[in-house]
């Protein structure tokens, strides 16, 4: 079937976040709001349908994962990157944020490091240090043309530290990678993920790779799980994925972690029990149609999306060329570099809110190097980004 993504859904009144919470979060409800991290579209039909028909089986228990879902997993697995996982190997969580604070827990002890790679998904920070870790961050480079890891730094951050007259072993224990890059955008190349993953494994680490955003990929880029890279690789990291960015149903709460490596598994499974919630009927249901039926309508999104960024750049060319869209290989989130216009981050940020009434996440709030920058979700009708972008340039043009 054709979707018809130009005019969206009404999500007022729905409980949303995105479009509910706007006088919370932005001070004023006339403000537009291009942020948190989901669409503004429906969802594919097939999903519609099938959790209609769970509905109507009148139980709402607790649930598990069925074999026909760690099929539809292991398959589609196989099928995107030819990489063969056991369902063993698999631990359900109601999303990938919680599976990162026990996979913490698991791995680390208070004082430990992670390493994490800004700007970057702000959550990873919060994960870190509410489990009594500290950061270790390695700010991504801007090479004039695409941001990339830097290896010098990350080999840096597992020298010994200068403890008074003596120097103590690094603490590093792990990295978590962004694997495509919120908020930057990038898709890791395999070369770009074996440097940084002999680094840390070299070194006694293991890589935790969210891959939330693998299959929101643009114009022909191809993702690489971590764990494809190597046998080793795969013995020494969690992969974390989700069906709810791909497909738009982050409020059913549904992701797994993906573990090769019985100990490490043992170790989060511990962690998760009890701490960590189950995934709903809803869920499970949820992820399992839109893995089975659900990518005709990924490539009509794709397809969509890829054409509202070539708007975005269109209009900032024609009308703003005081912003700048960064490149973008992967995810529905544009990293706008703001910093032309000469405001500190506070003003930046309250001149977005205030004046231009659009509600964009904040570049700083992403860690060092996120100074000046915006993120704006274009997830959503053309004409949805049109309004924010023409408010956007009548507020500079007021400057
Ligand atoms: C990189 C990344 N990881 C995790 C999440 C959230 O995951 P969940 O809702 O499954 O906890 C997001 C949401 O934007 C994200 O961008």
């Amino acid at each position: 079937m054709i979707y018809d993504f130009e005019h969206g859904l009404d999500r007022h009144n729905t409980g949303c976040l995105k479009w509910d919470e706007r006088c919370v979060i932005f001070g004023s409800d006339d403000v537009l709001p291009m942020w948190v991290a989901d669409m503004d579209f429906p969802i594919p039909k097939p999903v519609t349908e099938a959790l209609v028909r769970r509905a109507q089986h009148e139980c709402y228990g607790y649930s598990c994962a069925s074999q026909s879902v760690l099929d539809a997993i292991t398959e589609r697995l196989w099928r995107k990157y030819h990489w063969k996982v056991d369902p063993s190997w698999l631990l359900f969580t109601p999303g990938v944020v919680p599976a990162l604070h026990a996979i913490i827990r698991a791995w680390t002890s208070p004082g430990d490091e992670i390493i994490v790679q800004s700007p970057v998904y702000y959550p990873f920070w919060t994960a870190v240090r509410e489990n009594g870790c500290q950061i270790a961050n390695n700010q991504l480079i801007w090479d004039g043309h695409r941001y990339t890891m830097d290896l010098d730094g990350l080999r840096r951050v597992f020298q010994p530290q200068p403890h008074g007259m003596a120097q103590s072993p690094s603490r590093v224990k792990m990295a978590i990678l962004c694997s495509p890059h919120n908020p930057v955008g990038r898709v890791w190349t395999p070369e770009e993920l074996r440097a940084v993953g002999e680094i840390v494994t070299e070194h006694g680490g293991i890589v935790v790779s969210d891959e939330i955003h693998c299959e929101l990929m643009l114009d022909g880029v191809h993702h690489t799980p971590f764990a494809c890279i190597s046998p080793e690789f795969e013995q020494r990291c969690i992969v974390c994925m989700a069906p709810s960015k791909t497909f738009n149903l982050a409020g059913l709460a549904t992701s797994f972690a993906i573990v090769p490596n019985p100990e490490l598994r043992d170790m989060v499974q511990r962690r998760i029990t009890g701490a960590v919630g189950s995934v709903t009927p809803f869920g499970y249901t949820a992820l399992e149609a839109a893995f089975r039926e659900g990518d005709d309508w990924l490539t009509q999104v794709l397809h969509y999306i890829e054409e509202n960024i070539a708007y975005v750049n269109r209009f900032l060319a024609d009308r703003l060329p005081q912003i700048k869209a960064m490149p973008i290989e992967g995810t529905y989130l544009m990293w706008l570099d703001f910093r032309m216009l000469g405001m500190s981050v506070q003003e930046l940020s309250e001149f977005l809110k205030k004046k231009a009434k659009v509600g964009l996440d904040d570049g700083y709030v992403f860690g060092p190097g996120g100074e000046g920058f915006e993120r704006m979700n274009i997830a959503c009708p053309r004409a949805t980004i049109q309004e924010g972008l023409m408010r956007i340039a009548t507020a500079v043009q007021s400057l």
